[in-house]
């Protein structure tokens, strides 16, 4: 059986082969009038129409063919007289690789909610909308190797398991093999990590930053691409405990360097998309028309998809000072209307999400980089302007999500950093090997990280983070 040559179903509707005999499996999607398979063997968002013939098919067999169970069909490739494919399979056989209880199976033909189906994440990548998702990302994943391939970056992995905190958030979760029920105290009635498995406190990293760095400093330009862990309680549309991420960390970069690189680097994969995933697009972008006609005509999205992805290829992302965006937001209607949640009243507050959608969204309607912020409320590596207020931080911010990009200048000098690390009361002891970084031939550098799933809400108009990534993780959701 495991012998039988499987055409993908891309290949049988893309190539000419009328007139072949071949074998086509996959996953019935429908089955009409005791006649017409729709298979789908997730090579393509497009099924294939198999043609049985009821007369001769056993009746048992036909009666097995439900929604959602896995069949082989041997048949020859003829053109379709029906609406809406060019191509089917006249069928000569037919085998069924694994029924699907239709009774019990949770996946009809009809509109499911995207809630729903996040409770059935193990079936869900059965749909139209999550194939396409899955190969989407699936694209996005090679591009950003390609982009930095190209530019002759090279790829280092950075370690998950880390004993110091990246962003100094103290988002983290612990890593340890203690006994729970029974945790070695010391002297001072605190955890004794001596007797854990690293004798030390460990966590999940929250950002491959700091590793990569040091990479940096041999190899020039690097990137590390993986998984990251925040334990923020954040329970938005926008937030994962578990996301992956792409930093790319370089050498003799400035902020400005740093800036043009994202740029480039969006724009690149924004494009790659529109030109290597133009099939399950269109389907999501005819999904997002869809969802947005069911709502009020004020909370529509003024472009369509596709007319987003092209807009962001096409336009020069707007710079400006968070200083300057201060002013901005300050004297906003929404401001002043007090319809902003967090009112803007003074330089130095925290931007939220409505903060930077309003400035790309509703002031530019463009996607807009911020640079220059106040050192306070960014992390400790981020390089010291010469105003002592503000730091060469910058955040790439875009329509629908808000950031997508944050990256910084790095802290070159060694007494500068030194002094941050103290002032921010950041254990040294965690990071005396990133301090001996701008001991040991120290060099202008920056960096940035761009959040997959972010960028993945983008490019699919999804609008839930959750519905980006095959298994999410957020508070009280671990299943699957
Ligand atoms: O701005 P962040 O925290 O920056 C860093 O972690 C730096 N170490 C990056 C660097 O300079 N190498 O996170 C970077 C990006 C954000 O802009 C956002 O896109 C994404 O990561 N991100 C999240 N995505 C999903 N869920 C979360 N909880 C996220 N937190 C950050
Ligand atoms: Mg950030």
């Amino acid at each position: 059986m495991g012998a039988t040559k499987r055409t993908k179903i891309i290949d049988v509707l893309n190539a000419s082969k009328v007139g072949e005999e071949l074998t086509v499996k996959g996953w019935v999607r429908t089955f009409r009038n005791n006649q017409f398979i729709a298979i789908n063997d997730g090579s393509t968002i497009n099924n294939i129409q198999a043609v049985v013939d009821f007369n001769t098919t056993d009746e048992n067999l036909l009666k097995r063919v439900t929604t959602g169970a896995c069949i082989s069909v041997v048949g020859e490739v003829v053109e379709s007289m029906g609406k809406g494919q060019s191509v089917e399979i006249k069928v000569k056989s037919l085998e069924i690789l694994g029924d699907a209880d239709a009774d019990k199976y949770p996946l009809q033909p009809k509109k499911h909610s995207l809630e729903f189906l996040r409770e059935i994440a193990h079936l869900r990548v059965r749909t139209s909308t999550f194939s396409a998702i899955y190969r989407v990302r699936h694209a996005m994943i090679f591009a950003v190797h390609k982009f930095f391939t190209e530019k002759g970056f090279f790829n280092v992995h950075t370690p998950i398991i880390t004993g110091s905190d990246a962003e100094g958030a103290g988002e983290m979760f612990a890593v340890t093999n203690l006994d729970l029920n029974n945790i070695p105290k010391n002297e001072e009635g605190k955890v004794d990590f001596k007797e854990d498995f690293f004798g030390k406190e460990t966590n999940l990293t929250v950002s491959g930053q700091l590793e990569a760095e040091t990479a940096c400093m041999a190899l020039s330009e690097v990137y590390t691409f993986g998984p990251t862990f925040r334990a923020e309680n954040s329970n938005t549309s926008r937030h994962l405990a578990e996301f992956w991420m792409i930093e790319p960390e370089m050498a003799f970069y400035d902020i400005i360097d740093n800036m043009d690189l994202a740029e480039e680097f969006l724009k690149y994969l924004v494009t790659y998309a529109l030109e290597n995933c133009a099939d399950d697009l269109a389907f999501l972008d005819k999904r997002s028309q869809d969802e947005d006609k069911q709502k009020p005509q004020q909370q529509r999205a003024e472009m369509s998809l596709m007319e987003r992805l092209k807009f962001v290829v096409e336009n020069e992302f707007v710079r400006l000072t968070y200083t300057e965006a201060i002013d901005i937001l300050r004297n906003s209607n929404p401001n002043k209307k007090k319809k902003f949640k967090y009112l803007i009243n003074e330089w130095g507050a925290d931007l939220q999400s409505e903060h930077e959608r309003y400035l790309v969204e509703k002031h530019f309607k463009k996607p807009v980089i911020l640079r220059d912020y106040p050192r306070d409320i960014k992390a400790f590596y981020m390089r010291q302007n010469e105003d002592g207020k503000t730091v060469a931080a910058m955040d790439v911010l875009f329509p629908g999500i808000g950031e997508i990009i944050g990256g910084s200048q790095r802290e070159e000098r060694y007494d500068n950093l030194k002094s941050r690390i103290e002032e921010m009361g950041i254990p040294e002891k965690d990071l005396w090997w990133y301090l001996e970084l701008r001991k040991f031939g120290t060099a202008p550098h920056s960096g940035f990280g761009l959040g997959f799933e972010r960028l993945m809400l983008f490019v699919t108009g999804m609008g839930n983070i959750r519905d980006v990534i095959p298994f999410p993780r957020t508070p009280e959701h671990a299943e699957f």
